[in-house]
This record gives structure tokens, C-alpha cells and sequence, in this order.
């Protein structure tokens, strides 16, 4: 079996430029995946044209929703809410033979597995609280002050429930219930927009951007679910670093005004496995 299983987040295809490179996203071999880590963009037919385009060029595509999918944006002709909305999108993923955090995670049976995909969508809590704040109306009103405030405060709608650290409370107890319930021997790719571990939002410009990128909650879970990578997004600031022993990769495209920083032509698709740092035995 040969093949690879790569990611990407953060395509943002409103932009003209970013959906050039969208074209050019191609498997080097017949059987590789690709993982696409949320953020993919904001109308609900943007990200099912990207989304089928993708499916045609990779053995599989397994998704997992960004803030931005999760707007009700004033320019999307779909105006669902929420979880309605998050799981409009979930119908369309199926439709499209994309897989989501709520299928059977698939097992990755190239180099570096056989592992388990795992798409997640956990949301934020507030809980990465702003420098020097002890609650979360003290750290959204820093966020506030300094200018700082996720659009998600105007756009991301938690309707059923009263917040969006409701709906992440209920998005963790789900989505522990079925890792709880993988097999012990089986190990994982975890796969979230936002990342499990505080710590990449260190290196943020703006601290008090961190509120709407995680959770404390998920602080463990590499470790406890067994991870042999991490892949996260949302931040922008594509790197790999190392938490518990555990790879995570930052695999965001981003903003063309970001990745004209960087350089041209941006390679956005990361390998995860085979692991070019463990070899291919
Ligand atoms: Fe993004
Ligand atoms: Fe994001």
C-alpha cells in the first residue's frame, strides 16, 4: 500500500487567488487523502463546489468545520443557524462522499497506519482567556477595548443554544462519547479547526484572539486519544511544533495578503503521514 495522507485548512475561497491555488491541489498518488481542516469558506455552495472538487482528485476527503463555514453570512443565500446550519453542511459532505465528524472515522491504511482519521468539531469556550482576565466577560471586554473581536461574535449563531460555550459544552460531551469508544489499541489523527492545546496561540499578535481559538477542555486529548499527529488550523500561522511528544500541524492557506508574506507560489498541502521525519519503514 503506498500513498499519503495530507491536510489542508483555511482556503478561504472567497478569494480569487486562494481558489487558484485550490487548483492546483493534487494527490501524488492514486490512493492519497486529504484532510481539510475547516474554513473552507463562507456560502454554503462555495464549499460544496471546493469540496466536490476535491473528491474527485483524492481517494477520500474527511472534513471538519472552521468558524467561517459556521457564519450566516449576510451574502449566503443559505440562512440556517447553528447546529441547523452545521448540519446542512454535514448533508452536504455525505452527498459528496466527504467525510465528517459525525461518520465512522475512517482508518488510514498507507505508510504510517493503520490509523484513525478523526474529524472533530468542538467549538471555543472562552476558557484561552485574554492576559491578566479571570472571566469571560472580563477577557471579551479586553478583546473589546483593544479592538480584538473575532467576527464570529456578529456571524456564528449558536442557535438552539443560549451561547456558543453551550454549544461547545454539548459538542465535547458528544464527541468524547465516541473516542471514549474507539478501539484502545487504535491510533489517532486528530483533526480540529480550532487547536486541542493552548500553546499555539502564544506566538498570536493580538493575545486576546486567543479566547475564540479553543478550549482548556481538549488540553489532554492528544495524549489521551492517542495521537500520532494533531492537524489544526484557524490560526494562520502554519508551523510545526511538538506538545507531550505529540506532532501538530498548523496547515492553514490562509489570507492571499498572508501567503504573499511568505512567498509565492504557497504549498499548502502538509504531509501527515508517512512521516518524512520517522522514514517510510
Ligand atoms: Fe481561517
Ligand atoms: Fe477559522
Amino acid at each position: 500500500m503506498t500513498g499519503n495522507l495530507f491536510a489542508v485548512s483555511d482556503l478561504h475561497v472567497s478569494y480569487a487567488e486562494n481558489r487558484t491555488v485550490v487548483d492546483g491541489l493534487r494527490p501524488e498518488t492514486p490512493d492519497d487523502w486529504l484532510i481539510v481542516a475547516g474554513d473552507v469558506g463562507e456560502k454554503v455552495a462555495d464549499i460544496e463546489r471546493t469540496l466536490a472538487e476535491l473528491r474527485g482528485r483524492f481517494a477520500a476527503v474527511i472534513w471538519a468545520p472552521g468558524n467561517h463555514e459556521l457564519w450566516t453570512h449576510p451574502s449566503d443565500p443559505v440562512t440556517l443557524r447553528g447546529v441547523a446550519r452545521y448540519e446542512a453542511l454535514v448533508q452536504v459532505c455525505r452527498d459528496l462522499g466527504v467525510l465528517t465528524p459525525e461518520d465512522d472515522f475512517a482508518v488510514w491504511p498507507g505508510p504510517g497506519g493503520p490509523v484513525a482519521v478523526v474529524p472533530l468539531f468542538q467549538l471555543y469556550d472562552y476558557s484561552f482567556r485574554a492576559p491578566g482576565t479571570s472571566t469571560k466577560e472580563e477577557s471579551l471586554s479586553r478583546a473589546y477595548a483593544a479592538g480584538v473581536v473575532c467576527t464570529d461574535e456578529m456571524l456564528l449563531h449558536p442557535d438552539p443554544f443560549p451561547d456558543r460555550e453551550s454549544w461547545c459544552a454539548d459538542r465535547l460531551a458528544r464527541t468524547r462519547r465516541r473516542l471514549d469508544a474507539l478501539d484502545p489499541a487504535l491510533s489517532t489523527v486528530l483533526v480540529s479547526h480550532w487547536p486541542l492545546v493552548r500553546e499555539p496561540t502564544d506566538v498570536l499578535w493580538h493575545p486576546e484572539f486567543a479566547q475564540w481559538c479553543g478550549t482548556e477542555l481538549t488540553a489532554d486529548w492528544h495524549v489521551r486519544y492517542r495521537a500520532v499527529v494533531a492537524v489544526y488550523g484557524h490560526l494562520h500561522i502554519p508551523r510545526t511544533t511538538h506538545y507531550d511528544g505529540v506532532r501538530f500541524e498548523e496547515v492553514s492557506l490562509g489570507y492571499p495578503r498572508e501567503w504573499k508574506r511568505r512567498g509565492v507560489p504557497p504549498r499548502p498541502m502538509r504531509r501527515i503521514l508517512p512521516d518524512a521525519g520517522a522514514g517510510r519503514a
